[in-house]
C-alpha cells in the first residue's frame, strides 16, 4: 500500500484527499430516516460517480483555505448534481446509470421525484455551513436555475428539427456548464475570490468540452460509461451529433436519408443504433464533434494561463485530463502550443 502511494504524483494523492473528504462528509450528512426517502439518496450518491463537480471546488480552493470551507460548498454542488441526475434519467427514460438501474427504476418514481427535491434541501443546509454562505447562496441560486432552464431547453429541442450548433451550445452551457461554474466559483469565493473569473470561464469551456464529449461517448462509450449506449438515438435526443449530422443532409443517399429521418422523427430504435454510428462516422460528424470538444477543451485551458498558484495549476491540468480523458486533454493542450 505505501509503495502504490509513493508512485502517484502529489496531485493524484490531494485527489484521494479531496474525494476521501467528500464521501466522509456526505456519509455523515444525509439523514437515516424515513428510509424511503433516504435510500434512495444514499443511493444515488453512492460511490461510482467522479465526484468532478467537488474536485472542482476543492481545487480552485486552494491551499490556504481551510478545509471546513470548500468541503460543505463541495457536498452541496454534488448534491445539487445528484438531483439533476435523478431527475435527468426520469425526463430522459434512462434505466443505467454508473452500471446500475436508475433511481426510478430502483424504488419507483414518486420516490425518485421526492429524492432529488430533497437533495435540494440538503445542498442548501450543507451550503448554509459555509463561512462565505450568503455570498455563495446566490451563486448556488443561478446555478440551480440555470440547470433548470438548460433541461427545458433540451427536452423542447427535442420536438423541434431546426437547432443550429449556436442552439445546442445555448441549451449545454445552461444544462451542463452552469453547474461546473458554480462549483469553480464556489471555491474560488472559499479563497477570498482572487481567481474568481478564470474559475468561472475554465469551468464554463470545460463544461462544454465534458457535454459534448458525453454526447460522443453516448455513441460510441464502451461498457464502462455505465448508461446505456445509444440511449439519445432511440430517445430522439438534439445531441451535438444530431445536429452536424442534420447539416450532412443533403449529402447523404437515400437509405441514409431515411436512416436521418427517423432519427429527426424521434422513430429510430436500439436495432438503428450499430448504423447510425456507422453513418455518422462516415459523414465525419464523429470528428468533428471530437474537434469542437477539444476547441473549448483548449478556452478552457487558455483560460487558466494567468493563474501563477503553480500548484493550482498543476491541479487544474491534472483533473482536466482526468474528467476529458487523456486524448481529449492532449489533443487541447497542442492546440494550446500552437
Ligand atoms: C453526468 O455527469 C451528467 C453530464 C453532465 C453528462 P458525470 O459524468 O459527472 O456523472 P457522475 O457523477 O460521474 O456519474
Ligand atoms: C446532462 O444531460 C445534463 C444533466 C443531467 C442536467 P444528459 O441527459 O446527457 O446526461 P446523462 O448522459 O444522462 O448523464
Ligand atoms: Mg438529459
Ligand atoms: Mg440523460
Ligand atoms: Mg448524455
Amino acid at each position: 500500500m505505501e509503495n502504490w502511494v509513493h508512485n502517484l504524483t502529489l496531485f493524484q494523492v490531494k485527489d484521494i484527499e479531496i474525494k476521501k473528504e467528500m464521501e466522509e462528509f456526505l456519509g455523515l450528512f444525509i439523514p437515516a430516516q424515513p428510509v424511503a426517502l433516504y435510500n434512495p439518496v444514499r443511493a444515488s450518491l453512492a460511490a461510482g460517480g467522479k465526484r468532478a463537480r467537488p474536485r472542482l471546488t476543492a481545487i480552485w480552493s486552494g491551499s490556504s483555505s481551510s478545509t471546513l470551507q470548500w468541503v460543505p460548498a463541495g457536498a452541496a454542488v454534488e448534491l445539487l448534481h445528484a438531483f439533476t441526475l435523478v431527475h435527468d434519467d426520469i425526463m430522459d427514460h434512462a434505466d443505467l446509470r454508473r452500471g446500475q438501474p436508475t433511481i426510478h427504476i430502483a424504488y419507483g418514481t414518486n420516490e425518485a421525484i421526492l429524492a432529488g427535491d430533497v437533495m435540494i434541501a440538503l445542498a442548501l443546509e450543507a451550503l448554509a455551513r459555509c463561512e462565505d454562505a450568503s455570498q455563495m447562496l446566490p451563486e448556488f441560486a443561478i446555478g440551480f436555475r440555470g440547470v433548470c432552464e438548460g433541461q427545458a431547453l433540451d427536452k423542447e429541442f427535442e420536438l423541434r428539427n431546426d437547432i443550429s450548433v449556436s442552439d445546442y451550445l445555448t441549451m449545454i452551457e445552461l444544462k451542463t456548464s452552469r453547474l461546473f461554474e458554480l462549483s469553480a466559483a464556489l471555491g474560488a469565493i472559499a479563497a477570498g475570490g482572487t481567481y474568481l473569473s478564470q474559475a468561472r470561464l475554465f469551468a464554463r469551456e470545460l463544461g462544454l468540452a465534458f457535454q459534448i464529449q458525453d454526447d460522443l461517448l453516448d455513441l460510441t462509450g464502451t461498457p464502462s460509461f455505465g448508461k446505456t449506449i445509444g440511449g439519445d438515438v432511440v430517445e430522439g435526443k438534439r445531441t451535438i451529433l444530431f445536429v452536424l449530422a442534420m447539416q450532412q443532409y443533403d449529402k447523404c443517399s437515400a437509405s441514409e436519408r431515411q436512416l436521418l429521418d427517423a432519427l429527426r422523427e424521434r422513430k429510430a430504435n436500439a436495432s438503428d443504433v450499430p448504423a447510425v454510428r456507422s453513418l455518422f462516422e462516415k459523414i465525419g460528424v464523429l470528428q468533428k464533434a471530437s474537434k469542437l470538444a477539444a476547441e473549448h477543451a483548449n478556452r478552457a485551458i487558455t483560460h487558466i494561463s494567468k493563474v501563477t498558484d503553480m500548484e493550482m495549476l498543476e491541479q487544474l491540468l491534472v483533473y482536466t485530463r482526468d474528467i476529458l480523458g487523456p486524448a481529449l486533454a492532449d489533443r487541447a493542450i497542442t492546440l494550446a502550443d500552437r
